[in-house]
């Protein structure tokens, strides 16, 4: 017989259990973080969400996982989630919840840095541009407008976490929080009043209540209980202020980002690896890597200005979420060695040998002579067995390369429209003033464009009819037409916001009208009052001075009229899916036309290798795929012929200008397309782009990034593993060799001696399968030259990849 009362105490015990059994607490000491009573070396890696799609999540999540990461870290993007005072977004790639669920559920724990200042090369650093305009307010300061939305904004971000039950006390993965960031850059630009602001960020942060530590990095006067910790490329020097603080490594920069015009920063495995090292080996708890997948910066998120669109940061998940080999396994297995050490680690006993700046040979006593390299870190198991050292890279290489799609190749079929620019050409704008306004003020951010506009008029033309506009601006890029004539564009720099436009104008009798076009390239996001940073012509002075006679006239004070945005933009040109009467040419495709707006369609490409779009031969502009921006293009940004270095020499202090690639390439040349923007079925995709300066759309193609072929090299008494991508094989050995082969991957050559069974045992261990692993013995290859054990060099494709197949460019040299 049914007995309800036994049935209810049943489910409620259960419930109990449940919710006791799952909480999860996280204390620390100076030499761990403790989870659930267990001394604790945390491993984490930043990941983005809105820098990717939440259908790439679960893949790159478990890429971190497989490649040894304990945690995820993540910002969190004010800007995106409030577009509009009170007015919330939190869907489709920015709904974090999800994507925090989705690392819990692979079993990792999450650093949730709430900023909301993120700076993260992110625009105006992830405030919402309306902040900017609130009477009263003073950004990141003590000032009551600003620490009332902050503290709104906040405590949003921690009601939502705790709704769903996110932080560790509830069972959640957060095992830590962070509030404000980097602000001990500049707190002595704000004086009294940035230690006052500091003071009420801890406070407001600690009210919340999440039940974890908090953080804030690079803040030396953090107020206790406040965890300060560390940014930079290594941390191994660094003490927090607070003497019972752990040491952590909130960014460990795994590379760099770059800017339109740079060449692109690499940064080597072996330096990560021995930056990595050397943190644990001097005490520290926490490593995060930023990067662990950079993205992408789609719409208009780059922050800037003249940030790139691809967010890659040499990390070990490439833009695309491909694995970047070697430096993934080799930190895959430093992890490995390092979890080896864990309790020694966390105990606070470490013993420690440094041996200069050399290669050295150690003497282990019975153990023979022990080799050293200099810049590297060497973990020994029971004093005498190397498990890793940092210099050594003995994890597979990954070569990708980009092809053309099969369902297209390069035949796009363009139609074509102006952007109406009638009204502008006029002058006609939706309002006016008697000066220069600040750019960013007017337009709230609600496009690039801001158009200024006014009439000039000349009764004398032998003094005008030829003369120079001159107009002084904060930036970033400008254009100007004349009587409707174009005149061309010009921009500044990174370093040089501020840029004198100088191009000669014919100037008729009667009324003239200048329509002065003002576009930015991502706001600032870094910086003391970087929020502040004007942008546009702002002031001017716009001057107009005559060829002959050098007279000048001001037209600062005239009456300007404005207008936000393109009218193109406005009208939706890139949103097929809605009626917006535009005429799409399809004859007489126009070229190197500004302001022009193109259209064309293409089938998805086949298969789960990555989509990017390869833009070469467009100028500046912006492009959407089915409707959604994957953002700023601008690939005649060119980089510097020279300064590139191949071979990249790992020993010495990494900085940004070392170890560069891409010279006298577009910075940004192939744009990410995620797979989930697409069709797919046979349906086409359409591709709209909008051509600022005038390019030609006929070189651009649609191309996948597919693996090219996977290289290793690994010492006698080591074993290599291989791995290909998912649903790939090792469809053939194009070299293997035991004994001493020479060069590097993709050159590869036998050398002096060989086992004649290279080929052969490689085949049998690893032909047809995704993954496999040989022993590098002599049992297996049998011999030695002079005593002296040999090296196997591999170099194997996997199924699918053919280098002689639509060859496009190599990715990774
Ligand atoms: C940790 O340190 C304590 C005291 O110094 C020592 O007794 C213990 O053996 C150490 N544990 C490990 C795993 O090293
Ligand atoms: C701006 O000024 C011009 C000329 O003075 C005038 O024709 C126009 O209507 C004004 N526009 C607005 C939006 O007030
Ligand atoms: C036109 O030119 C004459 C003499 O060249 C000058 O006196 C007059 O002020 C000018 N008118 C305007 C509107 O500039
Ligand atoms: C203006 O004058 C400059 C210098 O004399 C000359 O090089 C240029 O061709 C002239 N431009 C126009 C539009 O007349
Ligand atoms: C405007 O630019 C010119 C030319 O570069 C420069 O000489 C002048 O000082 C600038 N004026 C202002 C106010 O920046
Ligand atoms: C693509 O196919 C998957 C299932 O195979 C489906 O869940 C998804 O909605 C489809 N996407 C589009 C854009 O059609
Ligand atoms: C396209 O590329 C080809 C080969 O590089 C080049 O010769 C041609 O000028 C380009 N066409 C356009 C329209 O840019
Ligand atoms: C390599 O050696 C290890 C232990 O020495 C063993 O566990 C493993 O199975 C071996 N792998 C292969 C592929 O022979």
């Amino acid at each position: 017989m049914f007995n309800p009362r036994i049935g209810l105490f049943f489910i409620v015990c259960s419930f109990l259990l449940c919710a006791f059994s799952f909480a999860t607490t996280v204390e620390y000491d100076t030499n761990a973080i403790i989870i659930n009573g267990e001394r604790r070396i945390i491993i984490s890696g930043a990941i983005h969400y809105p820098r990717s799609t939440s259908q790439m999540w679960p893949d790159l999540i478990k890429k971190a996982k497989d490649g040894g990461l304990d945690a995820i870290e993540t910002y969190i993007f004010w800007d995106l989630h409030e577009p509009i005072r009170r007015q919330y977004d939190f869907s489709e790639n920015l709904d974090f919840i999800k994507f925090l669920k989705n690392v819990h559920e692979e079993g990792l724990y999450v650093v949730l840095r709430i900023g909301p200042y993120v700076c993260a090369e992110w625009n105006y650093g992830g405030f919402p541009m309306w902040l900017h305009n609130l009477p009263g307010i003073q950004l990141r300061t003590d000032n009551v407008v600003f620490k009332e939305e902050m503290k709104i904004f906040t405590t949003k971000i921690v009601t939502l976490c705790k709704e769903a039950g996110l932080f560790a006390p509830q069972g959640g993965p957060i095992i830590l929080a962070q509030i404000e960031n980097e602000y001990g850059d500049v707190i002595t630009n704000y004086g009294e009043d940035g230690n006052a602001y500091i003071k009420w960020c801890a406070q407001m942060a600690l009210a919340q209540n999440v039940g974890v530590p908090w953080i804030m990095c690079k803040q030396n006067n953090a107020p206790s209980p406040i965890i300060n910790t560390c940014n930079g490329y290594y941390c191994d020097n660094f003490k927090p202020n607070n003497p019972k603080s752990p040491k952590m490594f909130t960014e460990n920069w795994v590379g760099w980002f770059q800017k339109w015009g740079e060449r692109k920063p690499h940064r080597t495995a072996e330096d990560v690896a021995f930056s990595v090292a050397r943190f644990f080996q001097n005490g520290g708890v926490l490593q995060n890597y930023y990067m662990y997948h950079g993205g992408t910066n789609f719409g208009r998120t780059a922050g800037g200005p003249y940030i790139i669109t691809a967010y890659d940061y040499d990390a070990p998940l490439d833009e695309y979420g491909n694995l970047n080999q070697p430096k993934w396994g080799h930190l895959k297995k430093l992890h490995a060695a390092i979890k080896l050490g864990e309790k020694v680690l966390t105990n606070g006993t470490v013993t420690e040998k440094q041996y200069g700046d050399s290669d050295v040979e150690v003497d282990l006593q019975q153990d023979g002579k022990y080799h050293v390299p200099s810049w590297s870190v060497s973990i020994l198991q029971d004093c005498n067995k190397e498990v890793f050292n940092t210099a050594k890279v003995d994890a597979q290489t990954n070569v990708y390369v980009k092809k053309l799609s099969k369902e297209l190749g390069n035949s796009l079929i363009w139609t074509w429209a102006s952007d109406p620019v009638e009204d502008t050409l006029q002058a006609i704008g939706t309002f006016n003033a008697s000066q220069l306004l600040e750019q960013k003020s007017v337009t709230v951010d609600a496009s690039d464009y801001l158009w200024y506009m006014t009439k000039v008029f000349i009764n004398e033309t032998s003094t005008w009819s030829n003369a120079t506009l001159q107009v002084n601006t904060s930036g970033h890029v400008l254009h100007a037409y004349v009587n409707g004539q174009y005149i061309g564009p010009q921009w500044g720099t990174y370093d040089n916001l501020r840029f004198t436009y100088e191009k000669i104008v014919s100037l008729k009798q009667g009324t003239n009208i200048i329509s002065l076009l003002s576009g930015t390239v991502g706001h600032a996001h870094y910086g003391a009052s970087f929020d502040m940073k004007e942008t546009g012509i702002v002031g001017g002075p716009v001057k107009l001075i005559a060829t002959s006679s050098g007279n000048t006239m001001d037209l600062s004070k005239s009456s300007w009229s404005y207008k936000v945005g393109l009218n193109g933009e406005a009208r939706r040109f890139y949103d097929s899916k809605i009626k917006n009467g535009v005429q799409w040419n399809i004859n007489n495709v126009v070229i190197g036309k500004p302001l022009t707006w193109y259209k064309t369609t293409f089938k998805t490409p086949e298969g789960k290798d990555s989509v990017v779009l390869d833009f070469i031969g467009l100028t500046k502009g912006h492009a959407w795929v089915n409707g959604q921006s994957i953002g700023r293009y601008w690939p005649t940004m060119v980089a510097d012929k020279n300064g590139c270095d191949i071979k990249c020499d790992y020993r010495g202090n990494y900085g940004a200008d070392k170890c560069l690639s891409g010279c006298g390439e577009p910075s940004q040349r192939f744009y990410h397309v995620p797979r989930s923007f697409l069709n797919n079925d046979t349906k086409s995709n359409t591709l709209v782009l909008f051509e600022e300066m005038g390019g030609s759309p006929f070189n651009v193609s649609v191309q996948t990034v597919a693996i090219d072929f996977i290289c290793a090299r690994t010492d006698y008494g080591k074993t290599l593993e291989l791995k290909c991508p998912d649903g790939k094989t090792i469809s053939e050995i194009q070299f293997a060799s035991y004994g001493d082969p020479q060069g590097n991957c993709g050159s590869f050559q036998v050398g002096e001696w060989e086992s004649r069974h290279s080929v052969a045992v490689v085949e049998k261990a690893c032909g047809g399968k995704q993954l496999c692993s040989i022993n590098v013995t002599s049992s297996i290859f049998g011999i030695t030259k002079g005593g002296i054990n040999g090296q196997l060099a591999v170099q194997l494709l996997c199924d699918g990849s053919n280098p002689e197949d639509n060859r496009v460019q190599m990715v990774h040299v």
